[in-house]
């Protein structure tokens, strides 16, 4: 077996004709298919596997008990994803399970891959759902409230695949069983191509947050309202979007998007009486990232005055720099000598549960450098070798 073979199982699942990439989200038809093949290959390998109240899949080797290792990643996708941001990890796990068994390895304490639903948080807005429901760190309350883009709630959705959205939240004798966690994951960057290396270990996660910006003005129609009398806001909305760019462009190693743009209702002869985009903003300083956001929302509010709008700035989630742990990247940088050690600007669960324990992750070359992307992509024998890495990593610890 290979990380290739396994992930080619897994390739019609979820595709998207138009990108030419994948849209899984979380608990759709693609993302429960990618659930069930997870757990068969789990099972043909003898892990016990158990779905947690919020959704996560755990696959024991050995009981489940405090202090155990856990390895995994996620398998739901953003719009127009890759094949790899999220399946490598999950599909390294389970081959570093046959590697581990084919070395004989018999582990002195249990080991669990897990898989976290809703880590693009493409589907209802919150990146890392499943971590952060884990965690405490989104309350149960606040999780079953939010909607998808068809107005579904969270509540029916994770009742439709088989949860109790009643018994969401914190739970900690399932984050008391992590007693150190290593995530797999594409890189997502350049890093690996330009020093040529196959593998690098993570340091941090760049501070991130995403804020949701809604402009109403005065629907009107197209053919009847002259120019002088409009209160559109999809002109103010567009003028925002350019200020969020030039706002972030003023700023040393800042990063803001504008990703998801929608006019409301969305009619080629209706002037909007409504847009929502969202902006993701990052930095290596937190309160760089602060700051850069005010100074968006500061424009958003001048703009919107300009065009005879209003606007309304609203934050859906903050996630701090995320510092991997220092003695277990250590361990990895010594048994992985050649691996560089590099920060991403992605986000991923190895950052929402480091805050809980000892957590860190290990980068797999990406040659196209692209991702969020159907370029994004990984050589077979760099998958195997980053699977062969994890291995080596899991056997020390489970030592
Ligand atoms: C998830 O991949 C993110 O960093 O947005
Ligand atoms: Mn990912
Ligand atoms: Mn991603
Ligand atoms: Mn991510």
């Amino acid at each position: 077996m290979s990380v290739t073979r396994l992930l080619a199982d897994i390739e019609q699942l979820g595709r998207d004709r138009r990108s030419g990439g994948y849209y899984r989200p979380v608990f759709s038809a693609a993302e429960l298919d990618l659930r069930s093949w997870f757990i068969a290959e789990a099972e043909r390998r003898g892990l016990d596997v158990t779905t947690d109240r919020n959704g996560i899949i755990w696959a024991w080797w050995g009981e489940p008990q405090a202090g155990s290792v856990v390895t995994g990643s996620h398998l739901d996708s953003v719009p127009g994803g890759g094949a790899f941001d999220g399946p490598l990890g999950v599909a390294a796990a389970l081959q570093a399970v046959d590697v581990l068994r084919e070395r004989g390895v018999q582990p002195r304490r249990s080991l669990a891959v897990a898989v976290f639903p809703e880590e693009e948080g493409s589907r209802f807005g919150i990146a890392c759902l499943g971590s952060r429901l884990l965690t405490g760190k989104l309350s149960a309350d606040r999780a079953r409230s939010l909607t998808d883009q068809d107005g579904n709630t969270l509540a029916d959705v994770f009742a439709a695949g088989g949860l109790d959205p009643n018994h969401l939240g914190r739970d900690d004798e399932a984050l008391g069983r992590i007693g150190r966690f290593v995530e797999l994951h594409i890189e997502q960057g350049r890093g690996l191509i330009d020093l040529g290396r196959p593998i690098a270990v993570g340091s941090s996660i760049l501070g991130h947050g995403r804020w949701r910006v809604s402009v109403q003005g005065q629907g009107n129609h197209a053919g009847t309202t002259a120019m002088s009398d409009r209160s559109d806001p999809v002109v103010a909305a567009a003028e925002m979007v350019g200020a969020v760019a030039d706002l972030a462009e003023q700023i040393d190693d800042a990063r803001a998007t504008v990703g998801r743009f929608e006019p409301f209702p969305g009619g080629t002869n209706v002037i909007a009486s409504e847009v929502s985009f969202w902006v993701d903003a990052r930095h290596p300083h937190d309160e760089t990232t602060r700051a850069l956001v005010t100074r968006i929302e500061e424009a958003c509010a001048r703009i919107a005055a300009a065009r005879g709008c209003t606007v309304a700035v609203t934050e859906e989630s903050w996630s701090p720099t995320a510092h991997f742990d220092a003695g277990l990247t250590r361990e990895l940088t010594e048994l992985l000598p050649d691996a560089p050690v590099l920060r991403t600007g992605a986000g991923h669960d190895a950052g929402i549960l480091a805050e809980f324990a000892p957590s860190a992750m290990l980068f797999t070359r990406n040659p196209s450098g692209i991702s969020h992307s159907p370029e994004e992509y990984a050589e077979d024998a760099d998958a195997d070798h980053s699977a062969v890495a994890l291995a080596d990593v899991l056997e020390g610890m489970l030592r």
